[in-house]
């Protein structure tokens, strides 16, 4: 295992914790969707109402295959594991945890955000029935699920580098 990715819905906690667990493991640290505003030269909301969707959907597969290959810890978008090949492209390449979080918690952090363009878009409706159809994708490219509900980011943080440790150690 090179990578660590942490897949799950947005406002579910990814960067939050990847942040800290970059710490707790000593490696870097990275946040796709900043990569991709960085490569593309615009914020995410920008990208999707000047390029579409599927233009930011195809940048985040390129992220997948071209990302430098090093031990690091990488928080994905939302929609990435959407597609197989991301799939694939994450399970072949690291060690996926999915970070699940109760809809209701989601939609207190995320609701008012309007960095999030599926979020300024939809319903909560809307996103709560986009949170139920995600959830396959999720738990079928994870090697971990680990549930953030009633959990400090620390001991979050402590089990995923526990983990981390565990599988550097192997490979
Ligand atoms: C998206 C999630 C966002 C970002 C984009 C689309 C999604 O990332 O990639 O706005 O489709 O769920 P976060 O999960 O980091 O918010």
């Amino acid at each position: 295992m090179k990578k660590v990715y942490l897949v799950g819905f947005m406002g579910c906690g990814k960067s939050a914790i990847g942040k800290r667990l970059s710490f707790a493991t000593r490696l870097p640290f990275y946040d796709m969707d900043s990569e991709i505003e960085k490569r593309v030269g615009m914020p995410i909301p920008e990208i999707f109402e000047k390029y579409g969707e599927a233009y930011f959907r195809e940048q985040e597969t390129e992220f997948l295959r071209s990302f430098r290959d090093e031990y690091c810890i990488i928080a994905t978008g939302g929609g990435v594991p959407m597609k197989r090949e991301n799939r694939e492209l994450m399970r072949r390449s690291g060690l996926v945890f999915y970070l699940n979080a109760p809809f209701r918690d989601i939609w207190r952090r995320i609701s008012t955000d309007r960095n999030r363009p599926i979020v300024q878009r939809s319903t909560r409706n809307e996103l709560e029935t986009l949170y139920n159809e995600r959830i396959p994708h999720y738990l079928r490219v994870a090697h971990f699920k680990v549930e953030t509900e009633n959990r400090k980011l620390r001991q979050v943080t402590d089990y995923l580098a526990f983990q981390v440790k565990r599988f550097k150690g192997n490979s």
